[in-house]
């Protein structure tokens, strides 16, 4: 089947939602995703980050969706034609949206763990207005302990019920889910009982905001100022591939290997997450470069550039070479030129 996203055409098969077809091309057609995560069967559908505009239904059936759909549960059709960054209709909605995301979460980024890898800071610095319209009290919950390894933050919570599926997926009995309606919906544990589930973890990586942070990392650092490097080990209860996050010698926290839509490429376990703090417990296979970008995580993530070939007169060339040259002083004999190149 042949779909068009904002010009660019592309073959997939059938039963292909739009947002993969658009994850495939890649780029700025991709539409923001909140609570789509393709690791997590049924997730999506929840918070409305991804809509799109269908201009063209099918080859079959011509005429527009009248709406925005969320492409994330939109399937494909052979002909389809979709406007996504390009629509002003589109770019709107996505604003509107942030703006409903953003009425009741406190804007406490200065003290939240999930600041720098936040896909809500990063969908209002794409998306987002400048000011509030906003007069009432927002919504606040009563602080509740989930367990020793996991700190809820209900008030930041946007509902998209990710850390529900991750529940559903990984362990034998869910015991957390959406309690009350409308208004005063929650994640709840019923009768506060403790997330102890050996892969529970897993809800803090699929968490978009900082509603579940790491309590072994809270407070300990911001998260740019730690260095990522994959790391493996050993492990009979998960795959044992992970990345571990170093400040100096020390891990300051493990977290799932993620990709540039920040969705961890395998689930890991609690032991590897919380209790293999020692360098000595890991193999440290070397620094994590992966495409992601960010408000305020860039030197961490290494974006892929393609190579720009710029026609150009050869003595210009010959300048920037001996420029280069000085600005990197590879002829100044350094004490110890291994380090220095770290
Ligand atoms: S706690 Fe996080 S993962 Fe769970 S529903 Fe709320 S925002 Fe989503
Ligand atoms: S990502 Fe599609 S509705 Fe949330």
């Amino acid at each position: 089947m042949k779909v068009t996203i904002d010009g660019q055409s592309i073959e997939v098969e059938p039963g292909t939602t739009i947002l993969q077809a658009a994850r495939m091309i890649g780029g700025e057609v991709v539409p923001p995703a909140m609570c789509y995560y393709s690791k997590l069967e049924g997730s999506g559908g929840k918070c409305r980050c991804c809509l799109v505009d269908v201009t063209k239904g099918s080859e079959a059936d011509p005429r527009p969706m009248p709406k925005l759909v969320a492409s994330c549960v939109t399937g494909c059709q052979d002909g389809m034609e979709i406007a996504s960054k390009a629509s002003p209709r589109v770019q709107e909605a996505r604003k509107s949206v942030t703006e409903f995301l953003l009425i009741n979460h406190p804007l406490d980024c200065p003290v939240c763990d999930q600041a720098g890898e936040c896909d809500l800071q990063n969908l209002s610095f794409e998306h987002g207005k400048s000011e509030t319209r906003f007069i009432e009290t927002k919504r606040t919950f009563e602080p509740e302990d989930i367990g020793p390894n996991i700190q809820l933050h209900m008030n930041r919570c946007i509902l998209c019920q990710r850390c529900v599926q991750v529940a559903d997926q990984l362990t034998d009995k869910r015991v957390h889910g959406v309690m009350d309606r409308g208004d005063h919906a929650n994640i709840s544990t019923c009768i506060s009982k403790a997330i102890d589930n050996e892969m529970s973890g897993n809800m803090i990586d699929v968490c978009p905001v900082g509603a579940l942070t790491d309590k072994t990392f809270r407070f300990k650092s911001r998260v740019w100022f730690s260095k990522p490097y994959n790391a493996h080990r050993d492990c009979d209860k998960c795959c044992g591939k992970t990345t571990v996050w170093m400040f100096g010698n020390e891990i300051q926290r493990v977290t799932g290997r993620k990709d540039e839509y920040h969705e961890v490429d395998e689930f890991i376990c609690n032991t590897c997450r919380f209790d293999k703090k020692e360098v000595n417990d890991w193999t440290i296979e070397g620094p994590r470069t992966f495409e992601k970008t960010s408000v305020i995580n860039r030197n961490k993530y290494a974006l892929h550039v393609p190579k720009v070939e710029i026609k150009t007169e050869d003595h210009i060339l010959i300048g920037r070479e001996e420029d280069r040259k000085k600005i990197s002083m590879i002829d100044v004999p350094l004490e110890n030129a291994e380090n220095s190149k770290q």
